[in-house]
């Protein structure tokens, strides 16, 4: 196809190293763990626990926090809905090209709107994008508030804030969702265990 988008004239090059040699030498398959959820409800805190786990496996992952990728190659991005849906597409192919790499990415956005996460899932071979729903409530989330975030929003100092004046809509089919358990919210490590145990039961931890 010579036509993509607003491009015109172009042409997929191809290389004679692929996803499979890469694979190959890195040990594991590359796939996308996708973490969605409310501001505070432990996103960042996951990523990096799963990051260290499998890091002490053997295993390379790389983390994209929304956060943080705000800070560069979406800075120019602000937090209105058309912003949201940018920095989600924008993260979801970055995320593909790391998958593709093969390297376990993980991705830890709020990521609120469904269609959002499901045009990220679609770019992925089936299988590989592996949607993790932190399902914990707002009160939780917003008891936590280790930015302070809830409080100006509450305040009406900040505007269309997730989960306050803006939706978040959960998934309908996840592959994994961390809640509470008696009322208690599960450890970190535990939380990456399940995750880790999902990647190990589906093969991605080796070649
Ligand atoms: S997303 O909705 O576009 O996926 P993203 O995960 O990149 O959001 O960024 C969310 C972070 O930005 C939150 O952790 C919070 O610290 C901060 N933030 C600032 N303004 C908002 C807002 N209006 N809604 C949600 N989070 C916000």
């Amino acid at each position: 196809m010579s036509s993509v988008g607003k491009s015109t004239n172009i042409f997929w090059q191809e290389c004679s190293i692929g996803k499979l040699e890469r694979q190959k030498l890195l040990k594991q398959k590359g796939c996308v763990v996708w973490i969605t959820g409310l501001s505070g409800s432990g996103k960042s805190t996951l990523a990096c626990t799963l990051n260290r786990e499998l890091y002490s496996r053997g295993n390379l992952s790389y983390i994209l926090d929304g956060d943080n990728v705000r800070h560069g190659l979406n800075k120019d991005l602000c937090f209105k809905p058309e912003d949201r849906v940018e920095n989600i597409r924008r993260i979801g192919e970055v995320s593909k090209l790391f998958a593709d790499s093969g390297l376990i990415c993980i991705a830890s956005l709020i990521s609120p709107y469904r269609k959002d996460r499901d045009d990220c899932r679609a770019l992925l071979p089936e299988g590989n994008f592996i949607e993790v729903f932190m399902n914990m409530p707002l009160e939780v989330c917003e008891s936590r508030d280790s930015k302070g975030l809830y409080k100006l929003a509450r305040a009406g100092k900040i505007k269309g804030f997730t989960g306050i004046d803006d939706p978040y809509e959960p998934p309908l089919n996840c592959e994994i969702e961390i809640q509470q358990i008696d009322g208690l919210c599960p450890t970190p490590s535990s939380m990456a265990g399940q995750v880790v145990s999902y990647l190990d039961e589906k093969g991605f931890l080796q070649e």
